[in-house]
């Protein structure tokens, strides 16, 4: 099994799961749709790189990291002077206490993104460690800010639980892209923790959908189960957590309620399982 090849993907800030690893295999699988849902966003990676489509909403739980980007969509010019602040461990743990109780949108996202950049492995947790750098990180996006406010323009911005977002906004033409927290491995590195039963209940809104949906977890024996009637494909990518190795992997289960399985595309390097 290979090891899927990574381009140069937009990125607007580092985050702990993010998917840039794994772009090659799914931005080829996205089936036709009109309606394109991420209801667990984070970083949104996937929607910075894939084509747009008529109607198409990000949504996740964090409502810091949702703050943050409505005001790279509504207010960038704003937000930029409070990005490219120098790396600084008094200023990670002064902003990490005070976005807690800021008021002020764009204060709060140019804290967010400041300690974001500078947080252990990207993790969005409200209690997070510094990582020396010689420079936050924000500031090489300064630049590149207006791109990511005009990709946003037209993309609505939710913060709502996954189910209810899937409940919202499915409809037969509808494409839900799932990347929950990966089951285990993924339980402390953000602020909103995903259990076995909120699992349990996103497969069963799943399963109730009239759209399609694909979602990406590691491989796991307790979601192939849960989702044992539907195709799925394993992916092996560099591991994402532990950049310093980059000899690791590590495998993503791909479940989908449309056939993955007899796709061809060009980079995929995985094993395919049949339900
Ligand atoms: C694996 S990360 C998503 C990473 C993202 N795909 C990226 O490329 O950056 C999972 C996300 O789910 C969010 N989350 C956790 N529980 C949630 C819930 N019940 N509903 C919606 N989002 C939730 C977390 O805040 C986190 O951003």
């Amino acid at each position: 099994m290979g090891v899927s090849k990574i381009r140069n993907y937009r990125k607007l800030f580092p985050y702990s799961g993010g998917q840039s690893h794994l772009l090659p295999t799914l931005l080829p699988l996205i089936p036709e749709h009109k309606l394109y849902l991420e209801p667990f966003c984070g970083s949104a990676t996937v929607l910075w790189n894939k084509m747009r489509s008529t109607q198409e909403v990000v949504n996740d739980k964090d409502d810091q990291l949702i703050n943050m980007l409505r005001v790279v969509k509504e207010n960038p010019d704003e937000l930029k002077p409070r990005l490219g602040m120098p790396s600084s461990e008094d200023l990670f743990y002064k902003y990490q206490k005070e976005i807690k109780t800021e008021t002020d949108p764009v204060r709060k996202a140019g804290m967010y993104l400041y300690r974001i950049n500078s947080s252990w492995s990207g993790t969005s947790k409200r209690d997070s460690s510094f990582v020396p750098k010689t420079r936050n990180s924000s500031a090489s996006k300064i630049d590149q800010l207006d791109w990511f406010s005009k990709r946003l323009k037209d993309v609505c911005i939710e913060n709502l639980d996954c189910v209810e977002a899937i409940k919202k906004y499915d409809a037969a033409d509808t494409f839900v892209l799932a990347d929950p927290s990966y089951r285990i491995v993924g339980k402390n590195l953000y602020e909103y923790s995903f259990t076995d039963s909120d699992h349990i209940r996103l497969a069963k809104a799943f399963k109730e959908m009239k759209g399609k949906f694909l979602i990406t977890y590691n491989n796991d024996k307790f979601i192939q189960l849960i989702y044992k009637n539907y195709p799925q494909i394993v992916v092996k990518t560099a591991k994402t957590m532990d950049k310093a190795h980059t000899n690791t992997t590590e495998e993503h289960r791909l479940i989908a309620n449309f056939d993955i399985i007899h796709r061809k595309f060009p980079h995929f390097t995985g094993t395919y399982f049949k339900p």
